[in-house]
């Protein structure tokens, strides 16, 4: 490829990669508005740990696990339960496309989120949630955040 094609084209997928990126506060808001703090008793702390611990806050990040299912989006919700990717079993409890948790308006993301935390066993089911968020000091995740 000659280099006046590669230059916009590494540029663009910067773009794209930071597009992807959702700053920590600008996620405490939309998690405060669709009324995540405190459901099922846990703070906004805790969701933002989680989806730190799992994604990193990358909105688009898709990863593929050892039995072929995938996990989606910024909370990393598995197809072979939650989300149908029409590429293996899903149970699709969300009712949702796997690709819809991706969407950068978080919400089929974060109404699926809320369905599995409702269920028994709440955020344990995240096994990283689990090792690295659980009865931890967590209150420093939303340090500086002004929710309105
Ligand atoms: C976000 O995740 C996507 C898909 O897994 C990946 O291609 C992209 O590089 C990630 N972005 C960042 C900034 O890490």
């Amino acid at each position: 490829m000659t280099r006046e094609l590669l230059i916009p084209l590494v540029s663009c997928l910067l773009v794209v990669n930071q597009a992807s990126l959702i700053r920590r506060c600008d996620l405490a808001k939309v998690l405060h508005q669709e009324e995540m703090d405190g459901f099922e008793g846990y703070s906004l702390s805790d969701w933002l740990c989680l989806a730190f611990i799992e994604s990193n806050f990358n909105i688009s990040k898709v990863n593929e696990n050892a039995d072929g299912s995938y996990d989606y989006g910024l909370f990393q919700i598995n197809s072979h339960y939650w989300c149908n990717d029409y590429k293996s079993h899903s149970e699709n409890l969300c009712h949702v496309d796997c690709q819809d948790l991706l969407n950068p308006n978080l919400l089929a993301g974060i109404h699926c989120a809320k369905m599995i935390v409702s269920r028994s066993g709440g955020m344990n089911k995240w096994v990283e949630w689990r090792l690295h968020c659980s009865g931890r000091p967590l209150s420093y995740w939303m340090t500086g955040c002004r929710l309105e």
